[in-house]
């Protein structure tokens, strides 16, 4: 049986991870998202996203850059202050950052719901309330795109993380179209250092005529 670990991740270590991911691309299941809603959107108009866990903001700056407007949301201050401090001031009005656990939230209405690696920190028992209001907040043909981490991963078991085998996901995929479904098991790296990983990439589209 793996070790159960409480509360893994402070303020500090936090800090340090933003640190080591400022520099960073913006993720490719990011590009990927937005290069599939380009080539289906020519009827979109509004380009509104809520991002979950946006840590160092390369993703945020990447949507605002791209024209979206972005909800970003973190359970940091210091995610926070490190995002705004990143934001060329033409591009500051599209932008309003939320320091909030992801559990318990209100979304409002939304194009698209973008978390990159970070709902797998929201607390197994809430998760299941989280998923449901990201789906209500997305409008019809709006995506949620973004990573869960898989039970065959190093941290699986840790509290309180949410992971999911393969079934799981795809019960959550249930009511939506799968665009993406793509799991990856490998040996690699964390801010921790080196790392089993275990996660599947996401890309959900919610059914319904674009409004
Ligand atoms: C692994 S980082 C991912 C950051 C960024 N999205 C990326 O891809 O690099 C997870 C992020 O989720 C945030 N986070 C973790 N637990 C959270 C919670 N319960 N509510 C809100 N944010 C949380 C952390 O502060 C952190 O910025």
């Amino acid at each position: 049986m793996r070790p159960t670990t409480r509360g893994a991740c402070s303020p500090r270590h936090w800090l340090g991870y933003y640190r080591w991911t400022a520099d960073r691309p913006p993720r490719e299941l990011l590009l990927q998202t937005l290069n599939h809603i380009d080539w289906e959107g020519r009827r979109r108009r509004r380009r509104e996203a809520v991002e979950l866990g946006f840590g160092s903001g390369t993703d945020a700056l990447e949507l605002l850059r791209r024209g979206w407007r972005v909800l970003a949301i973190d359970g940091q201050v210091a995610a926070a202050k490190f995002l705004e401090r990143r934001v060329p001031p033409r591009l500051r009005a599209s932008l309003t950052t939320v320091v909030a656990p992801m559990e318990g939230l209100e979304l409002p209405p939304t194009d698209l719901v973008y978390a990159s690696f970070s709902l797998p920190f929201c607390d197994p028992e809430r998760f299941p309330d989280l998923w449901r209001t990201i789906r209500t907040s997305l409008r019809p043909g709006g995506h949620f795109a973004g990573q869960l981490f898989g039970t065959d991963d190093a941290w699986a078991g840790r509290r309180p993380f949410s992971f999911f085998d393969r079934a799981g996901v795809q019960r959550l995929a249930r009511g939506y179209t799968i665009e993406l479904l793509r799991e990856t098991v490998e040996e690699g790296r964390s801010y921790r250092g080196p790392k089993h990983w275990h996660y599947f990439d996401v890309i959900l589209e919610k059914p319904g005529r674009v409004p």
